[in-house]
């Protein structure tokens, strides 16, 4: 039996969760997976009634579960930023899920290419670090003096930032870390991940010629562990990778990207599988509780419409399958979900014709067959 934390979160995230539900469960009654559900009220309905993002109970709770099931959050009600930090970054960080993998493949013909390849690129996104560490402040007016603390699984980092300036001009710091421990983790884990799948290099994704104090320290570890496994590497760009992506998307295998720049470039690759609503991630801590979501966020424009595509909250909990040592189970569901993109029994953004519910409901049937 594995237990198994449920976020809704907002918006779209409770109508493609409970899909996800629906089939966990029908996939239960097939196999010998089994899991018990507990469900958490974390997102911006509780945040706005009472401001809390996440207790200390639910930390302690959520980092119990063999694996925590996750929708989206984000709501127009709510400045941008609180929710997204306090909820889901917090978590990351927290339980270090190190390794952001979003998988992007030729999933659909609707492409915006000028021709079609078949591409299966899998993207390592950096999870923890770059310019997601949560270190930023405001200079207005005058002078600024701010202390802070970064703690992750690896490190704690004190960082003071001093800044001062004429009164009347204003500024925003969001200062970008990588730590030697943090690269060299996330490129024996890229590494390991490219051999165990059969490819023959690492694209890492960067901007070392603008940034290099970061980017080049992590090519520089990334080239040292390749070195020792003999496997090649590739440096890219992110530019060019974005238009790589474009006109070659099938040359590439294991891509490691550090996080803001994977965030960008996987937006993009779920539209080249065929949309937003296609691409699922999995945020792994290999030795601590993982979390799985599709990367779309919360769209409060179709939510509440039935008109969410479910795949990628349906492909998330096959990626949990995966994880959880449920490899049967995690084929049959991506199997189910080839098929009702191959008879279109899809939602309106795939060109299909059918609600959320309609879709999972195919997919269960598949799953029956
Ligand atoms: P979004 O991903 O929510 O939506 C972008 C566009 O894609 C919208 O037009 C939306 O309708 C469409 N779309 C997204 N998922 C879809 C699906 N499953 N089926 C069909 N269409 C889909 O991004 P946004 O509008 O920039 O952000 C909305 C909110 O979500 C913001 O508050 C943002 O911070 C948050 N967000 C959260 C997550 C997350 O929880 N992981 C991820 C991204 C954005
Ligand atoms: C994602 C989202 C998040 C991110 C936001 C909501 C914090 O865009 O999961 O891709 O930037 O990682
Ligand atoms: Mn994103």
């Amino acid at each position: 039996m594995r237990s198994l934390a449920i976020i809704p979160g907002d918006g779209i995230g409770p109508e493609v969760i409970a899909e996800g539900i629906r089939v966990l469960e029908a996939i239960s009654e097939i196999s010998s997976f089994s899991f018990e559900a507990e469900y958490f009220e974390i997102g911006s309905e509780r945040y706005l009634r009472n401001g809390i993002l996440i207790t200390d109970e639910e930390y302690d709770a959520l980092s119990k579960k063999d694996a925590i099931y996750f929708g989206a959050i984000g709501d127009p009600r709510v400045r941008p930023g609180i929710l997204e930090k306090g909820i889901l970054l917090a978590m990351r960080a927290r339980f270090d899920q190190y390794i952001n993998l979003r998988p992007v493949r030729s999933w659909h013909p609707y492409v915006p290419l000028k021709k079609h390849f078949d591409f299966n690129m899998h993207f390592l996104r950096e999870n923890t670090e770059d310019f997601y560490i949560g270190a930023g402040g405001n200079l207005t007016p005058g002078a600024m003096e701010q202390d802070m603390t970064i703690r992750r699984g690896l490190y704690r980092l004190d960082l003071s930032l001093k800044a001062k300036a004429e009164p009347e001009d204003e500024f925003g710091f969001e200062i970008g870390v990588l730590s030697r421990k943090g690269v060299e983790r996330f490129a024996e884990y890229a590494i390991e991940y490219a051999i165990a799948h059969g490819h023959h290099r690492v694209t890492l994704v960067d901007k070392a010629n603008v940034c290099p104090s970061m980017y080049g320290m992590q090519r520089t570890i990334f080239q040292e562990k390749a070195d020792d496994k003999g496997i090649e590497m590739e440096y890219m760009y992110v530019d060019a990778m974005a238009m790589a992506m474009l006109i070659r998307p099938h040359t590439f295998g294991t891509i490691a990207v550090p996080n803001l720049f994977g965030d960008i470039l996987t937006d993009l690759g779920a539209q080249l599988g065929g949309g937003l609503g296609m691409g699922a991630s999995g945020n792994i801590n290999p030795n601590g509780v993982s979390m799985f979501e599709p990367i779309h966020g919360s769209a409060p424009d179709i939510a509440g419409q039935g008109k969410a595509n479910p795949f990628a909250a349906l492909m998330a909990a096959k990626m949990m399958l995966d994880h959880l040592g449920y490899a049967g189970e995690a084929e049959m569901l991506e199997s189910a979900l080839t098929v009702s993109l191959q008879q279109n029994a899809t939602t309106p953004d795939l060109g299909g014709s059918l609600r959320t519910s309609e879709v999972t409901d195919f997919v269960i049937q598949q799953l029956r067959h």
